[in-house]
């Protein structure tokens, strides 16, 4: 028998729907899960496909199963189960071999993993896989990092497999070690600041302007055929739109408000704020599921301080008001982006990635979470000025800065006016605000900092000198 293409551990949800898309798109895999009942399941649920799987009970058939050198998908959960596995796995490979982490590892274990097999003659590739399970199983968007070597043993089944943005696969290597994970978690705190920010207009139609979820899902749904146009966009509709097979209620209004995170958007934050960029968007984001998750501190806090007394949003155009959230939106969604590129660029830096921005972008139009038309837009801005110093720079989204702005800045008000919390949208109009201004006001920092402690400050006019007058303050 002709052995397989490839390899792939963890039959779970995203490891079964990646094994089935492989073995659609011609390619032999052989497959294999902790406890063999799940493989033979898997196998018998296999259908027509079923001629390109090989189930296998043992490590030892596994392997031998797969031709050399040999590409093997781990796809479990993220964390110590991965290096077990890798551990399970390694005395049974040869060299060459290739050990491919898919899940959502934090980069800094995969660039762990990958010293750690550096000089034993196997590889190691953290493979950002993005799109829940409808990806994986019909064309995910995938960030490669890893040797350019074993790259290319895998990218022509990883192309067959990548989703499709127009005839472009959504697969790319983007760089050595860690930096498909990275992108992936970048990614991933996007997403976060995305959905919040999704969130927080749903909160202003909900609760300003006193709307039905219904009504709010005929907004979303205008929205999605407009610049907005996206996944998330899409899918906030349909569960908008849903209703509640036990009550007949709305869906959405029978859900706990209360937001889980697996970690991807608090290293996203951490990872800017080690780097020193800003990321206030998905800082944002990651606070509010946090506050969100307190539900018995927020209800007590409602009771002891009451909500601001203005219980409707009075706006004279409901219509124009519309229109400004979608500006709204936009303008932070292009904020949150901006940051995120930047983060990423500064990585690249850091860890001399060489990361592809342009790429990143392009493979980000298809398969993932956070698909968009607004990511072709960021395609062409990075294609046409690569040196950016930030998106919001380049010509394109310069414009879009300047259109969207005035809306921002009236959502933003009129929500804190009516106590309505916007705290991702608040962050972008900050960022613009600061990013946009020659001088600043961090020269009271200085001299603030240079008072308690003689920090020292540079001055305007260059002049050699570095402390001010402040006499019996300095040190004080
Ligand atoms: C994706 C998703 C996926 C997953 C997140 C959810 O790109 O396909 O981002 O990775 O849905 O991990 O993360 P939270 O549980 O932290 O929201």
């Amino acid at each position: 028998m002709a052995q397989a293409e490839i390899g792939l551990i963890g039959l779970g949800v995203m490891g079964s729907n990646l094994a089935l898309n492989i073995a659609e798109k011609g390619n032999r895999i052989a497959v294999f899960n902790r406890t063999a009942a799940r493989t033979k399941e898997f196998y018998e649920e296999a259908g027509d496909l079923k001629g390109q799987i090989v189930p296998c009970e043992t490590i030892e058939e596994f392997v031998a199963a797969i031709r050399p050198p040999r590409p093997i998908i781990i796809m479990i959960q993220a964390g110590a189960a991965v290096d077990q596995q890798m551990e399970l796995l390694r005395p049974y490979l040869e060299k060459n071999d290739i050990m491919i982490d898919a899940g959502n590892a934090n980069f800094r274990d995969t660039m762990r993993r990958f010293d750690a097999l550096k000089d034993s003659g196997l590889t190691f590739i953290g493979m950002g896989v993005s799109g829940g399970e409808e990806g994986a199983r019909h064309g995910p968007s995938i960030m490669v990092g890893g040797t350019e070597d074993s790259w290319k043993r895998v990218e022509k089944v990883l192309t067959s497999i990548a989703a499709k943005y127009n005839d472009d696969p959504c697969v790319a290597w983007l760089g050595e070690n860690g930096a498909g994970h990275f992108v992936k978690t970048i990614h991933n705190g996007i997403e976060y600041a995305d959905m919040q920010m999704i969130a927080e207009i749903y909160g202003i139609l909900r609760d300003g302007l006193k709307m039905s979820a219904s009504e709010i899902a005929a907004v979303f749904g205008e929205w999605n055929k407009g610049r907005l146009e996206s996944y998330l966009i899409e899918i906030t509709e349909k569960v908008l739109a849903a209703r509640d097979p036990i009550s007949g209620n709305p869906m959405v209004d029978m859900i706990l408000d209360k937001a889980g995170q697996k970690g991807t958007g608090k290293w996203s934050a951490i990872e800017a704020q080690n780097m020193g960029v800003p990321a206030t968007g998905i800082e944002a984001a990651v606070a509010a599921r946090s506050i969100s998750s307190f539900k018995g501190e927020r209800e007590a806090a409602e009771t002891i301080l009451g909500l601001p007394a203005v219980p409707a949003l009075a706006v004279a155009d409901r219509a124009a008001f519309i229109k400004d959230l979608e500006s709204a939106l936009l303008a932070g969604k292009i904020g949150a982006y901006a940051q995120g590129f930047a983060v990423m660029s500064a990585a690249s830096k850091e860890y001399g990635w060489n990361l592809p921005m342009p790429t990143i972008a392009k493979i980000w139009r298809a398969g993932c979470i956070i698909r968009s038309q607004f990511l072709d837009a960021i395609t062409g801005a990075f294609t046409k000025t690569p040196d950016a110093a930030n998106l919001i720079v380049t010509p394109a989204f310069a414009d879009m800065v300047k259109e969207t702005d005035g809306a921002l800045r009236r959502v933003v008000s009129a929500a804190a006016l009516h106590g309505l919390p916007v705290p991702a949208l608040a962050s972008a109009l900050g960022y613009f605000d600061s990013y946009r201004r020659g001088r600043g006001t961090a020269n009271v920092i200085q001299a603030q900092r240079d008072f308690f402690g003689a920090h020292g400050f540079d001055r305007v006019d260059g002049a050699d000198s570095h402390h001010g007058p402040w006499g019996s303050g300095l040190n004080g």
